[in-house]
């Protein structure tokens, strides 16, 4: 296929698709299929990378493991909240949210050991790599949600991640097929954010 045969009306209409379905809305009599996992981690791997770093990383949560992840971040947000801020709402969230998921997806960004790239280049293609695998989830009419709630930016859970001091935990997306409607939604038009030089 040379570059001009994609089908552009589709390309644009795909990602204008994309969209955030949250867990509770998820139909969780129905797992989405492992192959679709593995098509968005194989699409995320094609994140444009400045220096070739490919700084993505990420710990795929099925079956037990998200009983596993519901567990450990629900209790290291107990005990790694001051009891002033601590919310019960909040910690049966955390226990609960992950069961109503085909997959969780922790995502990583690792760090470069010479630290050339900065740092926020890598947060950007790790960006990328979402955004890529948000993309495809809705290709396959399935819903994925980024979230940077619960313990995201706790320093103290990056080793359950598989991540180093360096490297930083960026979230989590939750996937799977909603039990809704595909949802609309609304962006202000983008003349109001592009100013064009021409002259
Ligand atoms: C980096 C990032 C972090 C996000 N974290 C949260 C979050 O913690 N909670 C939440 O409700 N939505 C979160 N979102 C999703 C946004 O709410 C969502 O993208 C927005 O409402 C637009 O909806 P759409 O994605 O369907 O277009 C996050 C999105 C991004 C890009």
């Amino acid at each position: 296929m040379s570059q001009s045969d994609f089908n552009t009306d589709e390309v644009s209409r795909l990602i204008r698709n994309r969209r955030t379905i949250k867990p509770e809305q998820y139909d969780q009599s129905k797992t989405v299929e492992r192959s679709i996992v593995v098509q968005m981690l194989e699409n995320a791997n094609w994140a444009p990378t400045h220096g070739m770093t490919e700084p993505w990383r990420f710990t795929v949560f099925a079956g037990e493991g998200l009983r596993q992840l519901a567990e450990y971040q629900a209790e290291q947000y107990k005990e790694l909240t001051p009891s002033e801020k601590f919310k019960e709402k909040k910690y049966e969230q955390l226990i609960t949210r992950p069961l109503h998921a085909s997959y969780v997806i922790a995502i990583g960004m690792k760090r470069q050991e010479s630290g050339k790239i900065p740092e926020v280049e890598e947060i950007e293609a790790v960006a990328c790599a979402v955004e890529n695998m948000y993309i495809t989830a809705s290709a396959y009419g399935v819903g994925t949600y980024w979230t940077t709630g619960g313990i995201t930016y706790y320093e103290e859970v990056k080793p359950f991640f598989n991540l180093g001091n360096d490297d930083r935990l960026l979230g989590f997306l939750y996937v799977g097929y909603p039990n809704i409607e595909w949802p609309d939604s609304q962006r202000y038009p983008i003349d109001e954010k592009v100013s064009w030089v021409e002259q």
